[in-house]
């Protein structure tokens, strides 16, 4: 868990998943230089071809995420930031009442809404485990750094299981979450719920890696029963965003992406 006094939305590649690679591939080039002390043969000389093979793949996979990490960051190419207006951005809301961000993060999207429609509540749930660096604290104090601390709050909460009534807010966004959720592996329970605490009516816009058919085997057969349920639907192809760079299409960073709206 993360306290800090500057904003800070953190990466969406995390730096331990970045390094990882990078330690396995110096462990193993070292051990590649330290087989030459042995006497040579067959064996060493397959082993030495392993080694060599293996350390260059993972240093490769190192450096595309060390460059993916920095073309995503705030600070380098600001690609997170502009995902995330880019869901807003299909949101057909006029921005009065209450939004719900499920998966919330570092509090990003919740805070870009919150100064998008001035007039809102949102509301930013997370489960916040260890696999990110994110923290509800760190989404609290984003908040208060951006300005925004009376508009937003952030409670803790598992997105297969909303905490809240049904058609209980106006709006509804999510980004990169869907997928995530270990507690139901079924998409399309996962997305009802998400629309079970939106009032009849309320807009939606849902960006995850529909495109990945580990996730969303039959994304045609998932639209078509989503359609039947709500009065509007729409797909984007998102892969197609011409402000993400080529180097992060990838299935590792946003190759997937797809983005669901619509009004409930
Ligand atoms: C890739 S991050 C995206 C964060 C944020 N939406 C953004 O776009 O910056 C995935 C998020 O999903 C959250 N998450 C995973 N499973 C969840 C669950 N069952 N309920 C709520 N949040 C969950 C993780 O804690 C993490 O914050």
């Amino acid at each position: 868990m993360k306290e800090s006094k500057k904003i800070d939305y953190a990466n969406w590649i995390p730096l331990k998943v970045a390094l990882a690679p990078g330690l396995t591939g110096g462990i193993l080039a070292l051990l590649f230089f330290l087989s030459f002390l042995l006497p040579s043969g067959l064996l060493i000389t397959v082993f030495q071809v392993l080694m060599a093979a293996a350390a260059a793949f993972c240093l490769l996979v190192f450096g595309y995420l060390i460059c993916a990490r920095r073309l995503l960051s705030y600070q380098g190419g600001g690609i997170q930031g502009k995902i995330l207006d880019n869901v807003l951005h299909f949101l057909s809301w006029d921005g009065n009442g209450q939004l719900l961000d499920i998966g919330c993060g570092s509090g990003a999207l919740t805070i870009k809404a919150a100064k998008k429609y001035p007039q809102a509540h949102v509301v930013g749930i997370d489960y916040w485990g260890n696999e990110w660096d994110y923290a509800q604290s760190q989404c609290e104090t984003n908040a208060a750094l951006e300005g925004v601390i009376k508009q937003t709050s952030f409670q803790k909460g598992d997105a297969a299981q909303l905490d809240f009534p049904d058609a209980h807010f106006d709006a509804a966004v999510s980004n990169f979450v869907f997928h995530e959720v270990r507690s139901q592996p079924d998409k399309l329970a996962l997305i009802r719920e998400a629309l079970r605490v939106l009032k009849p009516g309320a807009p939606f816009a849902f960006e995850d890696i529909f495109y990945s058919v580990k996730h969303y085997p039959d994304l045609d057969a998932l639209l078509a029963e989503l359609s039947k349920e709500v009065q509007e639907l729409h797909f984007v192809d998102t892969r197609q965003n011409n402000f993400v760079p080529l180097l992060l299409k990838t299935p590792m960073v946003a190759g997937n992406m797809g983005l669901i709206w619509g009004k409930k």
